[in-house]
């Protein structure tokens, strides 16, 4: 028994299932890590993995970046987090809506919280009831994600979770992502009931799923044309692709943007951004109630000031050409080795889908084979590579991997997919 094993066994007892985070379990047990640096991981049996998880993306800039460390460090000594209003969430504050071209910003501590808060919002502000969202679309956590949610949620086949209410339920309609009739079919119906649509810019909790051509734009209009609000969730996307959102590569402007992962420097953070008119009804400007005893707390604030500072430098470019390259040599190799493989890929976000279809919607990444993914991730273990841990999750390229990485891994893929092969002859 490794100490991972024997870790997990503790684990047990002490956590249900063994994890804080559903998306953490996979089977037989998983890798305890230990500590990490750059693009690298270290289990607690002395394995090294090269880390394409990256903590479900917020460290774009690779584990333990020195100034994030040293930002955090010199903040702990001042101090950690008063509940105060703070110069530090000024900084960050500002530097986000420079970067996103937006009036107002609340903070929060996670994702889950800043998607609970701005539906919430959407729904002070207009009044209404309804909320629209992707099938396989995931906002966290909350009772108004989790209708067919993508991410655990499809991992662990719950479409979606008990203990929601129908009186809660029946007010999130979901629809399907590039599907603009599906979409247009509910707002026919149901137009001037709806408070708003909450989607993914580009879908990343049920694989990577790029939006097609029209289909945000198709969003804007109908929310426009129904007096709906449009919120989208730049938890992932957000300073992912370019030093600023998704929507400003796009060309399409949400009424209410949601933030996480990247902008706090790998420690928790959420926030919701928007223009003045709808965010000053947020508590205590206004009567819809947002609150949060870390939010805003300067520990984070710092390393997400130091974090996006890093990225102002940096030339996106790189990160996407080495995704591009890993990706397309990945299907490669999977295909020579007799899978039906389709790889996915928007900027340095990637997942392969063992499927023979194009996947451009929930429907079609549902078809794709979860048991050969799961496979592959853990031959790939042995490799000393660690892919996302679920077919519906996504892996990241970060700043800090580079061609040397990329090579290692389709070099670790090739004796992974081989073994796997000579597993499936030996079994027939
Ligand atoms: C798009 C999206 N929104 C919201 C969340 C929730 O964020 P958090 O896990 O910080 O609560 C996630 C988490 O993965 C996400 O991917």
């Amino acid at each position: 028994m490794n100490e991972s094993e024997r870790l997990f066994e503790i684990s047990r007892r002490i956590f249900p299932g063994g994890v804080n985070s559903p998306v953490r379990y996979y089977q037989p047990f998983p890798i305890f890590i230990r500590s990490g640096s750059g693009p690298i991981i270290r289990d607690e049996d002395g394995g090294e993995y090269i880390d394409y998880c990256l903590g479900f993306g917020p460290h774009i800039l690779g584990h333990s970046f020195q100034p994030i460390v040293d930002a955090i460090s010199s903040q702990a000594r001042e101090i950690i987090s008063p509940g105060t209003v703070n110069r530090a969430e000024q900084e960050l504050g500002v530097m986000i809506l420079d970067a996103v071209n937006e009036e107002q910003i609340r903070f929060a501590s996670s994702g889950t919280e800043a998607t609970m808060h701005a539906v919430r919002l959407a729904r002070g502000v207009t009044g209404r009831k309804l909320i629209v969202k992707m099938e396989g679309g995931y906002h966290g956590a909350h009772d108004y994600s989790l209708i067919k949610s993508g991410s655990g949620n499809l991992t662990f086949g719950v479409p979606s979770s008990e203990g929601i209410p129908p009186e809660v339920s029946s007010t999130v309609i979901p629809v399907n992502f590039n599907d603009a009739a599906s979409l247009e079919a509910v707002f026919r119906t149901k137009g001037n009931e709806i408070a708003g649509v909450i989607t993914e810019p580009v879908m990343g909790n049920t694989g990577v799923i790029p939006p097609e051509s029209g289909f945000l734009e198709r969003i804007r209009e109908l929310c426009d044309s129904h007096g709906s609000l449009l919120i989208f969730d730049e938890v992932i996307t957000g300073f992912r692709f370019h030093y600023g959102s998704f929507q400003q590569i796009a060309g399409v402007r949400a009424d209410l943007t949601t933030y996480g992962k990247i902008i706090g420097g790998g420690l928790p953070v959420g926030a919701i951004a928007g223009p003045q008119n709808l965010m000053r009804n947020l508590s205590p400007a206004g009567r819809v109630y947002q609150a949060g005893t870390f939010s805003g707390n300067p520990l984070t604030m710092r390393a997400g000031t130091v974090a996006l500072e890093a990225l102002r430098k940096e030339s996106y470019e790189k990160i996407d050409l080495l995704a591009d390259y890993l990706l397309s040599s990945m299907v490669d190799v999977i295909r020579q080795a007799g899978f039906t493989v389709t790889g996915n890929r928007v900027g340095s976000m990637f997942q392969l889908f063992f499927n023979a279809s194009i996947v451009k919607n929930y429907t079609d990444a549902m078809k794709s084979d979860p048991g050969t993914y799961m496979k592959i991730f853990r031959s790939m273990l042995k490799e000393g590579v660690y892919l996302a841990p679920g077919q519906f999750e996504t892996n990241f390229v970060s700043f800090s991997h580079s061609r040397n990485d990329a090579d290692k891994t389709i070099e670790g893929l090739v004796n992974a997919v081989g073994k796997i092969g000579e597993d499936r002859g030996k079994r027939k």
